[in-house]
């Protein structure tokens, strides 16, 4: 079957049979190895992407039906010199060992604080100032589904605790 999507801003054309997943796809037809495979159960959150806005289990997700998506994977997100201010916290406060859960943290982390700053879902906790914040209680629970088996949890937190204070401030402007 042909599937014709972008990925990364790149229009591509991927002709797999149709057991193929989004996660299959991007590590073998693509070479966007940046994705990682973990359980392939929908489990561990390693190969989170962000497919329109969205995050995602590409291990769960048939390329087939992703037809006319936009996928972003973590190599989209920023590169060498260029990285996000995620990936850069990500570097600042040590959040990772050996580094396999990391992509698939970032890219969620990436998704969840637009989510959060979108308002959505409802349950934002409000400063006493009344301002919309993301606690690392709150953090901790919307990331639930991603893994650390270096279990670098207070770090991750606190990476995106930093990324999330500045957007969730701009949001409020
Ligand atoms: Fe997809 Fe574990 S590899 S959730
Ligand atoms: Fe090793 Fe998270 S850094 S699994």
């Amino acid at each position: 079957m042909k599937t014709t999507l972008t990925i990364n801003g790149e229009p591509r054309e991927i002709e797999a049979e149709a057991r193929v997943t989004l996660l299959d796809a991007l590590r073998h037809e693509i070479g966007l190895t940046g994705t990682k495979k973990g359980c392939d159960h929908g489990q561990c959150g390693a190969c989170t992407v962000i497919v329109d806005g969205r995050r995602i289990n590409s291990c769960l997700t048939l390329l087939c039906t992703q037809e006319g998506a936009e996928v972003v994977t973590v190599e989209g997100l920023g590169e060498p010199g260029r990285l996000s201010a995620l990936q850069e916290a990500f570097l600042a406060q040590d959040g990772f060992q050996c580094g396999y859960c990391t992509p698939g943290q970032i890219c969620s982390a990436t998704a969840m604080i637009e989510e959060a700053a979108k308002g959505w879902p409802s349950w934002v906790s409000e400063s006493l100032e009344g301002e919309a914040v993301l606690s690392r209680e709150e953090i901790s629970e919307r990331m639930s589904g991603n893994l650390c088996r270096c279990a670098c949890y207070p770090n991750i937190v606190d990476a995106i605790a930093k990324v999330a204070e500045a957007r969730m401030a701009e949001a409020a402007e």
